[in-house]
């Protein structure tokens, strides 16, 4: 946090991606943004006059994790049929001390998805990302190929232990092909369409992750301790 007379700000981000060079890079061959950028929450707002000093300040409250929620449904896009899953998957999120700082719902298919996570993984960076539908076998059911493809490294481990313990629920949940997988610092995590799924298969993951979020952030280094 930086605290300026009454102003209170949270930085929320370091750097952000130059994809399509902005009229600085033009001009002078470079953009300080993906390195520099400073993005900040106003916590307290105010007035900064330049010369003003700014202080650095420890942080009052724990660090709330980012996640966005993303539905994949061709009826829910079009509107024919009420998304239930992202609403509650974003509800769960915020109960359990997360901010959810986007909720899209998009049609089936792989390109939207992709543009999508790319652009929330390297733009907004949320430490969370969770699909929910098209895992499935019909022939729009896309979400795992658009997920591996956009990923830098996969966690198998993740989707494994969803699919391990919604066994024990319904042995139809070895038809979900769901995958877990991490793009620069977000960990993205598919899960089934259906509300009650979503909430299941949240149950398996969610006391865990936090730790491999702090490692993906680097707040944690001690995995021995944890
Ligand atoms: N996992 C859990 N925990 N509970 C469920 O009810 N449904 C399964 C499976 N995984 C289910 C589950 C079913 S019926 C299907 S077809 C697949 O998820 C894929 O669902 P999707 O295509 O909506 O993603």
């Amino acid at each position: 946090q930086l605290q300026c007379g009454e102003v209170l700000l949270e930085i929320t981000q370091i750097g952000k991606e130059c994809h399509t060079h902005c009229a600085i890079y033009q001009r002078v061959g470079d953009c300080i943004m993906p390195r520099e950028g400073v993005f900040a929450r106003v916590l307290r707002g105010g007035t900064i006059r330049v010369g003003d000093d700014m202080q650095c300040i420890a942080r009052t409250q724990p660090f709330a994790f980012q996640a966005a929620v993303i539905t994949l449904s061709d009826a829910g896009a079009a509107g024919t049929r009420k998304d239930k899953s992202g609403p509650m998957i974003a509800q769960r999120l915020r109960e359990s001390g997360y901010t959810v700082i986007e909720q899209l719902l998009l049609p089936d298919g792989r390109e939207r998805l992709e543009h999508e996570l790319v652009r929330l993984c390297d733009q907004r960076q949320p430490d969370l990302i969770l699909t929910t539908g098209g895992t499935g076998f019909s022939q729009r059911d896309v979400t795992p190929e658009a997920t591996l493809a956009v990923a830098d490294r996969q966690v198998p481990g993740i989707a494994e232990a969803m699919r391990a313990a919604s066994m024990q629920i319904t042995k139809r949940a070895m038809l979900s092909r769901a995958v877990s997988v991490i793009r620069g610092r977000t960990l993205i995590i598919n899960l089934p369409g259906s509300p009650k799924a979503c909430m299941e298969t949240m149950d398996v993951f969610m006391d865990t992750i936090p730790h491999g979020l702090g490692l993906l952030r680097g707040t944690v280094h001690d995995c021995a301790r944890a």
